[in-house]
C-alpha cells in the first residue's frame, strides 16, 4: 500500500529545487509511486478499489498541497538569495580618496556668521561689484575725497542695468545704505564679504581680502552699547577672554571714529598658564555719521548707531597664530591640509 507518511517526511527533507524535482519524479511523475498506485488499482476487486481509491485520493490531496507549499518556500528562498548576492555595497571605500574640507578662512567665517545669527543679526553678503554711490557716496565719501584714492580699486567698463558704472567694492561698508533701506530700523546686521584694493601684497596685506562688518541702529544707541556688543562678539568668535581699547580714528562715515586695539588671553600649552597677547590693531569702528543715516532715509535726530569691522584673515590669523595671511589664499596644500 502507498505510504503517505513516508512521502510527507521525505518532502520535509527537501531544501533545493533539485531535491524537489527528484521528489516529484519519485511520487508524482509518470513513473512516480503515487501515479503507479492509481494504475495498480485496476487489478483490484471492486471492494478493494473503493477502499484504495479513498486512501489514494486523500494521499494525492495531502502530497500535492505539501508539494506546492514546498515549491513556494524554495522559490522565495531563491529570490532572497538572489537579492543578497546582487547587493552592491556602496559603502565600500576605495583607497586614497581625497575628500575636501572648508578652508580655514571659510571655517572661521562660517563660525562667526553662526554666532552673529544666534545673536539676532540679519546677514547678507551683497555683491562684489557695486556702484560708486554704494561704495563711496552712500557712506559719506564724495568722489573727490582723498579716501577714494586710498581705496583704489578696479573700475569695470560694463554698466549695471540702471546705467551706473561699477567697481569692485573696496569695503563692506558699501552694504550699509542697502541694508538700512532693505531692513529698516531698528537694525542689527552683519555683512561678511570679499573686498578689493590696490595694495602692495605682504604678510598682512592682500589685494583681495574678507571683511566682516557689523551695523547696529536703534534709538539711544551709545558708545557703551557698541563696546559691550563688540567685546561679546569678539569673545565668542575668538573663544577666549578679550580686552579692547579705543583710540580716535578717522573714517568718513563715522563720527566719532575709533581704531580698536585688541588683546586676548592665550593658553600656553606647555605650561598650562594663561597670559595676555600684545595689543593688536585689528578693528575699525565708529558711531554712524548722521549723513549716512540721512542718505538711507533715516532721521539722525531719532536714530543713532554704530558700525565696526574686522579683517577676516586677521581674525583667523590671530586665532590660529598664522604669521602670513597669504597662506589663506595661495592654495598651498600643506597649509590647507593642516587645518
Ligand atoms: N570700511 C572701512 C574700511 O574698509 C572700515 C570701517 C568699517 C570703519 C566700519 C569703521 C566702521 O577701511
Amino acid at each position: 500500500m502507498f505510504d503517505i507518511n513516508k512521502a510527507v517526511q521525505e518532502l520535509e527533507q527537501v531544501h533545493t529545487s533539485e531535491q524537489l524535482e527528484s521528489f516529484f519524479q519519485t511520487y508524482l511523475g509518470k513513473q512516480g509511486s503515487l501515479t503507479l498506485a492509481f494504475k495498480d488499482m485496476a487489478s483490484l476487486s471492486p471492494e478493494e478499489k473503493k477502499e484504495a481509491g479513498k486512501v489514494l485520493s486523500e494521499a494525492k490531496t495531502v502530497i500535492w498541497s505539501a508539494y506546492e507549499a514546498k515549491e513556494r518556500e524554495i522559490s522565495i528562498q531563491q529570490i532572497n538569495q538572489q537579492l543578497q548576492s546582487d547587493i552592491v555595497d556602496i559603502s565600500l571605500e576605495k583607497e586614497h580618496i581625497e575628500t575636501g574640507h572648508y578652508s580655514l578662512l571659510a571655517k572661521v567665517r562660517r563660525e562667526a556668521e553662526e554666532i552673529c545669527k544666534s545673536m539676532g543679526f540679519v546677514m547678507e553678503y551683497g555683491t562684489d561689484l557695486v556702484t560708486k554711490f554704494e561704495n563711496f557716496e552712500s557712506v559719506n565719501i564724495p568722489l573727490s575725497h582723498p579716501a577714494t584714492e586710498m581705496q583704489d580699486t578696479i573700475y569695470i567698463t560694463e554698466k549695471d542695468p540702471r546705467g551706473e558704472s561699477l567697481i569692485l567694492r573696496t569695503q563692506t561698508s558699501s552694504m550699509q545704505n542697502y541694508m538700512i533701506k532693505k531692513y529698516g530700523v531698528p537694525l542689527r546686521a552683519v555683512m561678511p564679504g570679499k573686498v578689493y584694493r590696490y595694495e602692495n601684497m605682504d604678510a598682512t596685506h592682500d589685494t583681495m581680502f574678507y571683511q566682516l562688518e557689523w551695523l547696529v541702529i536703534d534709538k539711544d544707541i551709545t558708545i557703551a552699547h557698541f563696546k559691550h556688543i563688540m567685546d561679546k562678539l569678539l569673545e565668542a568668535i575668538l573663544q577666549t577672554k578679550v580686552e579692547t581699547r579705543m583710540r580716535p580714528g578717522y573714517f568718513p562715515f563715522v563720527e566719532p571714529g575709533f581704531e580698536i586695539d585688541v588683546r586676548y588671553e592665550i593658553l600656553d600649552k606647555a605650561t598650562g598658564e594663561k597670559h595676555l597677547s600684545k595689543w593688536m590693531e585689528i578693528l575699525g569702528a565708529g558711531m554712524i555719521h548722521p549723513r549716512v543715516l540721512e542718505l538711507a532715509g533715516i532721521d539722525p535726530k531719532e536714530y543713532s548707531g554704530f558700525a565696526f569691522w574686522i579683517g577676516l584673515s586677521r581674525l583667523a590669523a590671530v586665532r590660529y597664530g598664522i604669521k602670513d595671511i597669504r597662506y589663506f589664499t595661495n592654495g598651498d596644500l600643506r597649509f590647507a591640509k593642516s587645518f
